[in-house]
């Protein structure tokens, strides 16, 4: 079945480390140890797939362990997977931290992510996508590139641009379709951007905006729709023409990485589910997301299309 679904981004072996409370710095604490399939790229095909669509995966990793760990796990996943060797340079990995709030913090080391190229992602799988997604955890020329092509060939192009960088090129804003930061990205965004240099917003002064004001500070990004997602408060959709808040769901948290990931990844089922309906493919996303922190870990915690439809039954 063709990829209905195409992620092209990041696969990173995760080495998570749980413990009671951070250290501070210069402090050692005592935790628990494990490892598994992680990267944003990798972790949102994983959300869509298990969330029920045919879902393609373009990226780059080394020649070690973990690319061959990567490679059976998407198999058993069921995901039209390309993995680009890159013999030089190693898998990316990433250090996890979660407390025992399920708060986490990430280093991210790139390795083969990094010298992903245009070259190396297929324009014929792209042509056969109806939804192209990518990230900020590759070599951000190929963004732009995959999405021009996408467009072309009339899919609906979905950048979540996490982590935010230094080298971001908002020409890539251009050939968005709909675009998900999270609130410290949102932030970075509207700062990144000339047109809006007045406007001054911190993160935690977002919360305070009214919903109106939040919609036109979207609207300056010029993008067609954006999801600004928003951790525990939900989610704002904001289209040309109307703006909608959805809340988040109560669950008991375990963990929270990877939420942002099962958010795009559901978002992006969503809209091929309930044919380009975004706030449809949000609200899809927001379940995914809320399943997605009841779980340890990030890929392994993406909810079966199977818990997603009885979430969606349960009584309210
Ligand atoms: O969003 C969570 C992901 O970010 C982790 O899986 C880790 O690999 C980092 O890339």
């Amino acid at each position: 079945m063709k990829p209905a679904v195409v992620v092209v981004g990041s696969f990173v072996q995760d080495l998570t480390w749980r413990c009671a409370e951070f250290p501070a710095t210069g402090e050692t604490v005592v935790g628990t140890f494990v490892t598994g399939p992680g990267g944003k790229g990798s972790n949102q095909a994983v959300a869509a797939a298990r969330a029920g669509a045919a879902t393609g995966f373009v990226g780059a990793v080394g020649r070690d362990e973990f690319a061959l760990a990567a490679k059976k796990f998407h198999r058993a996943e069921n995901i039209a997977a390309r993995l680009v060797e890159k013999p030089a340079l190693a898998t990316g990995t990433a250090a996890i931290l979660v407390n025992r709030r399920g708060q986490n913090q990430i280093i991210v080391a790139l390795g083969a992510n990094a010298a992903l190229t245009p070259r190396d992602v297929p324009a014929a799988l792209l042509r056969g996508a109806r939804v192209v997604v990518c990230q900020h955890e590759t070599n951000l020329a190929v963004n732009a590139h995959v999405f021009r092509l996408a467009r072309a060939a009339g899919a609906t192009t979905v950048l979540n641009p996490a982590p935010m960088r230094a080298d971001f090129d908002p020409a890539v804003l251009a050939h968005t379709d709909v675009l998900i930061p999270n609130e410290n990205e949102f932030v970075a965004l509207v700062a990144s951007l000339r047109a809006t240099g007045r406007m001054k917003i911190i993160a935690h002064s977002l919360a305070a905006l009214a919903p109106a004001a939040l919609h036109s500070l979207c609207r300056a990004l010029n993008v067609p729709t954006v999801i600004v997602t928003l951790g525990e408060r939900g989610c704002f959709v904001s289209e040309r023409e109307r703006f909608t808040s959805l809340p988040a769901h109560r669950v008991k948290v375990v963990d929270t990485t990877g939420a942002g990931d099962a958010f795009i990844g559901g978002f992006a089922a969503g809209l091929v589910k309930f044919a380009g309906d975004v706030v449809a493919a949000a609200c899809f996303g927001n379940s995914v997301a809320a399943l997605s922190v009841t779980k340890f870990g990030t890929a392994p915690s993406m909810p079966a299309k199977k818990e997603i439809a009885a979430f969606l039954r349960r009584p309210a």
